[in-house]
């Protein structure tokens, strides 16, 4: 199956998983399928696979012709993980590869790149409401450079901010050169990232609400896992993976009164090799975490 869109971490998720005959399995993030097929190539296993962008289940319909009845595809926001699985079945394992994946990015209409000419748009999904050239074309100085600091981190975000006030003045917004343009003039990098990089990320977290999607599912997830599932999420920068770090955290104190245990299936996240951040630069931030739901007598008798 041609997939342009390289999946991170690929072997480290599969190992993490550990897919066996019989399960089912929750990909919450379909993109390319990339992880789908690997997992349903690795076990006679079903695959329930979640996207909220339409065009993944374009995608998911070739997955479909191939696996059949081992494979479905739902698509929705994860965040609404308790309305888009069937009610009462617990799974196996979830995966989670947070972000946008190659297709959105390289697809100029989808307004996520700042290298294609295309409307800055950046919504994974029509029904979300503000695109990003609303936001830079109604947003404050100060609402701007807020979201730029915050999600992208990006130590010129006042300067952009005030920027792109001035700049709209003449005419809004409308396309993604236009903005990628202004940021180069005032950030200079000298490690071979694009000057946008920052402020277009800040701005597509914000635009798809991705920090609160993620917060939202995390506290969802275990009541569709059974013992002995487990949850494997890759991040790509640290608001996300602070998240995960928390929800940990978090639901392994809730646990403590229960017969349930949380255990972290590796003390530390995993990254990509250099091999890896090689072929694919886009995995070069990439922290996978893995944790597996127990019944908590086997912690005290590891213990
Ligand atoms: C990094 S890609 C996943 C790539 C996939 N693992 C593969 O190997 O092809 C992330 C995908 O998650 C989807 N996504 C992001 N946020 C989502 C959300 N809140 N709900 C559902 N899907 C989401 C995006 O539309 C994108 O297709």
């Amino acid at each position: 199956m041609t997939n342009t869109h390289i999946p991170v971490l690929l072997q480290e998720v599969l190992q993490a998983l550990s897919p066996q005959d019989d399960y089912t399995y929750i990909d919450a993030t379909f993109g390319g399928g990339g992880y789908t097929e690997a997992i349903l190539n690795a076990a006679n296993c079903k695959v329930i696979a979640i996207d909220r962008d339409p065009d993944a289940e374009k995608r998911a319909q070739l997955f479909k012709q191939k696996y059949k009845d081992r494979f479905q595809f739902i698509q929705g926001p994860f965040s609404d993980i308790d309305t888009l699985l069937p009610k009462d079945t617990l799974y196996n394992g979830i995966v989670f590869d947070f972000g946008v994946s190659s297709f959105q990015l390289d697809e100029a209409n989808r307004g996520f790149s700042f290298r294609l000419n295309g409307p800055l748009d950046m919504r994974m999904s029509k029904d979300i409401g503000l695109t990003a050239a609303d936001i830079v074309n109604i947003y404050s100085a100060e609402e701007l450079a807020e979201i730029i600091w915050f999600y992208g981190e990006e130590k010129k975000s006042r300067i952009i901010a005030r920027a792109i006030v001035e700049q709209r003045k003449t005419k809004p917004f409308e396309t993604t050169l236009e903005l990628a343009e202004l940021v180069r003039k005032f950030v200079k990098r000298h490690d071979g990232l694009d000057p946008a990089t920052l402020t277009f990320q800040a701005l597509r977290i914000f635009v798809n609400n991705e920090l609160i999607e993620i917060d939202t599912v995390l506290k969802k997830t275990l009541a569709h896992l059974s013992v002995g599932g487990k949850v494997v999420t890759v991040t790509f920068h640290a608001l996300e993976d602070r998240l995960i770090k928390n929800w940990i955290r978090s639901d392994h104190q809730e646990l403590q009164h229960s017969s349930y245990a949380l255990k972290a299936l590796f003390s530390k996240p995993i990254c990509p090799s250099i091999e890896e951040v090689k072929n694919n630069p886009r995995s070069r931030s990439a922290k996978l975490r893995a944790v597996q739901l127990i019944p908590a007598k086997s912690v005290r008798s590891a213990s």
